[in-house]
């Protein structure tokens, strides 16, 4: 069972190859208006981009078969289907006996000799369309509580944002393919991502981001920490390698009197500066919460690799044709995007808001 959350959870299914992919949502109030023109726009974000992305027409219809009454959620789960189509499993076929390097495979073969390996089974970052679907309803969710999120693309590879981003210039990215949060930058990462590509080879780099409207000492402590929730939700999107809230890692080359966030008072107690990324022992201070998550290039390259021969036992090696990203990045924003919205909704649960649909 693939489970997330506590009083929202999200149950996940699907392989990349099987029928379809999917998740139940459980825990949503009755109610809730749901728009799903914008469910299916943030699923679209997820789709492969010309140029940049693989060059496959993912067919990425949203349906909800269970848990709706007149476009409004019903109180019952909510059942979210996404099917699979246009699949081609015959490129795949030979990882099960050459494993990728950097891929599932070699785990997931070994464990399970049963393992589907068409498509990267339910390794596959096909199954983040049904988080996006999900964390898209729980995004309207939020908002109806005054909570916005929003996520771009921060690197890719060498070619780097070196401006702080605001929530506005973050939702704004969604006009760009690479999501970059200007023109300027979208040409130069698309040109990394194409130089890759051209190699035989793959690219990674850094999604931000931005939630606003969090109250002071919304989240829990200890293991339901906010940011220890997030950790683990960013973790659980394949190729995710890393997260940092607000200055991270730089922090350990400050001072406490330079790290510290000041409080101020401005009708409301505020902070100058965002370096914890906007939480405090678990909770929100109050501020934007700001995080980073570090996405690794894309596994399969044409490029030809070293690998094992698992049939013969011996070296050999191994390349990937078929269909796959240079770069993961531009369509992992949303997903990160999502699964804060899901982590956020959960915990608007656990922290018993009332109700607004009844
Ligand atoms: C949206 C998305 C799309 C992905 N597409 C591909 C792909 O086309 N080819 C590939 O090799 N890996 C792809 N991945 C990454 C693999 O699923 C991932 O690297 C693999 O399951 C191993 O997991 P790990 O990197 O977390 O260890 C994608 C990941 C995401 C989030």
């Amino acid at each position: 069972m693939y489970q997330m959350g506590r009083r929202i959870v999200l149950d996940l299914f699907g392989r990349s190859h099987a029928d379809c992919v999917g998740c139940v949502l459980h825990g949503l109030p009755a109610g809730i208006p749901i728009d799903m023109a914008s469910v299916q726009s943030d699923v679209d974000l997820r789709k492969p981009s010309a140029g940049i992305g693989t060059p496959r027409t993912e067919s990425d219809a949203v349906e909800i078969l269970q848990g709706t009454v007149d476009g409004r959620t019903d109180g019952n789960p909510l059942l979210i289907v996404i099917r699979n189509k246009n699949t081609d499993s015959s490129a795949y076929l030979r990882f099960g006996v050459t494993p990728r390097p950097g891929h599932a495979d070699l785990p997931a073969l070994v464990k399970n000799p049963l393992h589907d390996i068409r498509g990267g089974g339910q390794f596959s970052g096909r199954l983040t369309v049904a988080i996006v679907a999900a964390g898209s309803i729980c995004r309207q969710f939020n908002e109806a509580y005054g909570i916005r999120t929003s996520a771009h693309t921060s690197s890719i590879g060498a070619v780097a944002d070196p401006s702080p981003r605001s929530l506005e210039e973050s939702v704004r990215s969604r006009g760009f393919p690479t999501r970059a949060c200007s023109e300027e930058l979208h040409r130069a990462m698309s040109a990394e991502i194409l130089a890759a590509g051209e190699d035989g080879d793959s690219v990674g780099g850094v999604v931000e981001c931005i939630t606003e409207g969090l109250p002071i000492g919304f989240g829990d402590i200890w293991f339901d920490a906010l940011d220890a929730l997030l950790a683990k939700a960013m973790f659980g999107i394949p190729a995710c390698k890393g997260i940092e809230f607000g200055k991270g890692f730089r922090l350990t080359r400050m001072r406490g009197s330079q790290s510290n966030d000041p409080f101020y008072y401005d009708d409301g107690v505020k902070t100058r500066s965002g370096n914890m990324g906007g939480i405090l022992g678990g909770m929100s201070d109050g501020g934007p919460l700001v995080f980073r998550t570090a996405f690794k290039p894309t596994p399969s390259i044409a490029k030809e690799q070293d690998t094992v021969n698992l049939v013969e036992m011996r070296d050999d090696k191994v390349a990937a044709t078929g269909r796959h990203d240079p770069c993961i990045v531009p369509r992992a924003a949303i997903v990160v995007e999502s699964m804060t919205a899901l982590v956020i909704a959960d915990q608007i649960a656990c922290e018993d808001y009332p109700t607004l649909w009844r």
